[in-house]
């Protein structure tokens, strides 16, 4: 039997006992209470409130301007829905990048008013003195290498990363920093699959891939994408399941109709 069967509530050991067993690991995004309770339903593995709110949610066309107040409003309204899934916030941009303490402090507010169960921050050693004070009051914390949207004014893109020997190296030295200093999964973003395969080979925590190719120990989707309603994004890394936007369209469409022939409410939907 596996373990994503077996289990009740899922735990960064379990997503490690997964990895050891060969088990992939499900992920997606969550920011609001009724999608959170149709994906922990479903017993997806790892809910992320990912500061791709601030895209997805917000309308912004990077994940920069969402703020702290903004990631604990919908990481309580996602917690609030879990039965099951392990619950990761993301850290928002400015709340951990250049000083430790401030990342503690913005990690505790997480963890106290919305009650997550892990954090997740970008980049390598630049933030090694974030992870490592997070760390040490006793909250896990997931990495993210590879492209990282929060540096997107540094990349100048959102093109695959590390295609350079010199940058796959630097990518491989961070992830093995990362593991050592404590982190529990890392999720890698958009790199080349062979890359994806060596650093999965190499560590013994869990890697969750997003465009990083089959060989990652997991996978991880931004759900509006894996809906189709968010139209017009077309990235290759993209299994659409649904067609959302055109169904929810339709939908409207009708009900307008609907109400403008006098259709709706008829008899029995009516006191
Ligand atoms: O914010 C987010 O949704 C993410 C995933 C794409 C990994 O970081």
């Amino acid at each position: 039997m596996s373990i994503h069967k077996e289990v009740k509530k899922v735990t960064t050991h379990v997503l490690q006992a997964m990895k050891a067993r060969d088990e992939k690991i499900a992920m997606l995004t969550a920011y609001d209470y009724s999608m959170a309770r149709i994906l922990d339903a479903a017993k997806i593995d790892v809910l992320l409130v990912g500061d791709s709110a601030s895209n997805v949610m917000a309308g912004h066309e990077t994940t920069l301007p969402i703020t702290l107040d903004q990631m604990i409003y919908h990481a309580a309204s996602v917690v609030r829905a879990v039965e099951r899934a392990l619950v990761v916030v993301d850290l928002p941009f400015g709340s951990y990048q250049g000083d430790s303490k401030r990342a503690l402090q913005s990690t505790v507010r997480i963890m106290k008013e919305a009650g997550a169960h892990a954090v997740k921050l970008e980049g390598g050693k630049e933030v090694k003195d974030s992870i490592e004070r997070i760390l040490s009051a006793g909250v896990p914390v997931m990495g993210h290498l590879g492209l990282t949207p929060q540096s997107i004014y540094k990349f100048g893109t959102y093109t695959v990363r590390a295609k350079e020997e010199a940058e796959a190296e630097r990518l491989i030295k961070d992830a093995k920093l990362l593991q050592k200093l404590g982190c529990f999964a890392i999720v890698l973003e958009k790199i080349p699959a062979k890359l994806t395969k060596v650093v999965s080979e190499e560590l013994v925590i869990p890697t969750i891939g997003i465009g990083a190719g089959p060989d990652a120990d997991g996978q991880v989707l931004v759900t509006h994408d894996l809906l189709g309603i968010t139209k017009d994004f077309h990235p290759r890394f993209l299994r659409r399941y649904l067609e959302l936007f055109d169904e929810i369209k339709g939908a409207t469409e009708r009900y307008i109709h609907d109400v403008k022939t006098n259709d709706f409410p008829n008899e029995k939907e009516q006191y």
